[in-house]
């Protein structure tokens, strides 16, 4: 048996599935605080429960932790959080992020985010970790001095599991340098070059160090290994799981969200993934990155050793949760209501920017309603322009992703919100393509367990494994292409 974990941003979620054939054999949850920072130690304590949950990891053979990209998890040399981590959506470092840009380009933005572009995959925007390094270096800078390591969320994780911590609350103590890593995840920090030629190890990727320096003025800061799609970084400590399992449980990298769904999808060239969560994020796997420019696309890595290239908004789940709330309208309702009026919601249009938006980079913009007449001042019209707003502001990464020459076929529509009649025909129309839902499941976490499979096989690749690893697609939609309806949105984003 193999375990896939999931520490995201409310919750724990882990999968047991047979490591040949891949089928679903437990699973557990746990929630924990939500939020824009958060201490650690609240997503050990649901890691914990979530375990329980699943009835205990005893019997795993190998485990491997996908997470939330981007947190910042500062440790001082006792292996002890400095402070709460600041997560992807914490908007705070948007200041950093727009000092940063300008200063690597000796004071000209547009050089400088292409120089970004360049050096790791991404323009920074507030949600990457360097940006979060220069804001404590500024705002704190009694925990700046104190910190000796810095981790993301996935990898905070492993360590803990590995039986790494502070001393009086881990087996085996504040090593540092245990801390590891996967190419996914290192590729979202602003500090690391995915491309860079590697060591003998024959992947790609390498620290930059003179970025961390610009940022955070310091050098001695220890970094997680970063390790090989397949390689194991350790064993998982025998208190936590696999204390059944001769040599004990083999910890795997571990990996992004956004990869770890990508490969618990079985995302093949030309699937778009648009998942609608707390942020909404569009994305593909294709072999090598680009250098966007404009940061509409992060050219992340994936976890396979392909490219991952992304583009997030953060108004996504919570733009229907908005509209619920104003309409006083459940799930379903919500839906019934949309479908009631027509498309375009005779041009009704929301821009949907309700706590500032990453993609286009407005971190201080606010939402739009346009279009309000008599005619239009009705609870369908209303529903319908949520809807189609929410899709409009991903529809805009998928014309990023395109610009980027990412072959674009079909749309892969995952998250809770993909479940609304609503969503699903306002997608075929906003995105103009066929779109797929998949069975609802754990992508993450499932991602995770393949890749912990893949660890415990010693293969070079994750292959074509039993189709029981792959979500099947439940539903598919034809495309049914409604330009006016992008039209008028564009018109309406474009005067905000
Ligand atoms: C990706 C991003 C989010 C988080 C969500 O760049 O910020 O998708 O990974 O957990």
């Amino acid at each position: 048996l193999v375990a896939g974990v999931d520490t995201s941003t409310q919750s724990c979620k882990i999968v047991v599935r047979d490591a040949d054939t891949g089928a679903l054999v437990r699973s557990g949850s746990a929630k924990h605080p939500d939020g824009t920072e958060i201490h650690p130690d609240r997503w050990w304590d649901a890691f914990h429960e979530a375990a329980r949950d699943a009835g205990g990891l005893d019997d795993v053979a190998a485990i491997a932790v996908g997470g939330q990209q981007h947190g910042l998890v500062a440790l001082d040399a006792e292996g002890r959080v400095v402070r709460e981590a600041l997560l992807w959506n914490d908007t705070r470092s948007a200041p950093a992020a727009e000092d940063l840009i300008t200063e690597l380009g000796d004071g000209d933005r547009a050089t400088g985010a292409q120089r970004w572009a360049d050096a790791t995959g991404s323009v920074l925007v507030a949600s990457l970790t360097i940006t979060k390094l220069r804001w404590l270096r500024d705002a704190e800078p009694e925990n700046a001095a104190r910190v000796a390591a810095v981790a993301l969320p996935h990898d905070w994780l492993s360590w803990r599991i590995a039986g790494y911590g502070p001393a009086d609350d881990s087996p085996l103590g504040p090593d540092l340098g245990a801390l590891f890593t996967d190419r996914s995840d290192a590729s979202g920090t602003g500090y690391y070059d995915a491309e860079a030629p590697g060591d003998d190890d024959g992947i790609t990727g390498a620290y930059r160090r003179d970025l961390l320096r610009l940022a955070f003025d310091r050098d001695d800061v220890a970094l997680p290994r970063i390790l090989a799609p397949s390689a194991s970084g350790g064993i998982a400590h025998p208190s936590v799981a696999g204390a059944d399992v001769d040599g004990g449980a083999l910890l795997g990298p571990g990996t992004g969200d956004n990869a770890g769904a990508a490969l618990g999808l079985g995302m093949q060239p030309g699937d778009i993934a648009i998942s609608l969560g707390t942020s909404g994020v569009v994305s593909a796997v294709a072999p090598q990155r680009t250098a966007d420019g404009s940061g509409a696309i992060n050219g992340f890595a994936d976890a396979t050793g392909n490219a991952l290239m992304l583009a997030v908004t953060l108004n996504a789940a919570r733009v229907l949760d908005a509209a619920r709330s104003v309409l006083d309208a459940g799930f379903d309702e919500l839906s019934d209501l949309a479908l009631a009026a027509p498309a375009g919601a005779d041009g009704l249009v929301l821009v949907p920017y309700l706590e500032g938006e990453r993609t286009p980079n407005r971190p201080d913009a606010t939402g739009t309603l346009h279009g309000i007449r008599l005619a239009t001042s009705t609870r369908e019209h209303l529903a319908r322009a949520y809807v189609e707003g929410m899709l409009c502001g991903l529809a805009d990464g998928l014309d990023a992703l395109r610009a980027q020459d990412v072959p674009v076929e079909r749309v892969l529509l995952i998250g809770g919100a993909a479940q609304s009649p609503a969503v699903q025909t306002v997608a075929t129309q906003v995105f103009g393509l066929p779109i797929s839902i998949p069975e609802p499941g754990e992508y993450v976490a499932d991602g995770a367990a393949r890749q912990a499979a893949w660890v415990l096989a010693a293969a070079a690749s994750p292959g074509a494994q039993s189709p029981a690893w792959s979500a099947a697609v439940a539903t598919t939609l034809e495309a049914d292409p409604r330009p006016a309806v992008r039209a008028q949105y564009a018109a309406v984003r474009d005067l905000v």
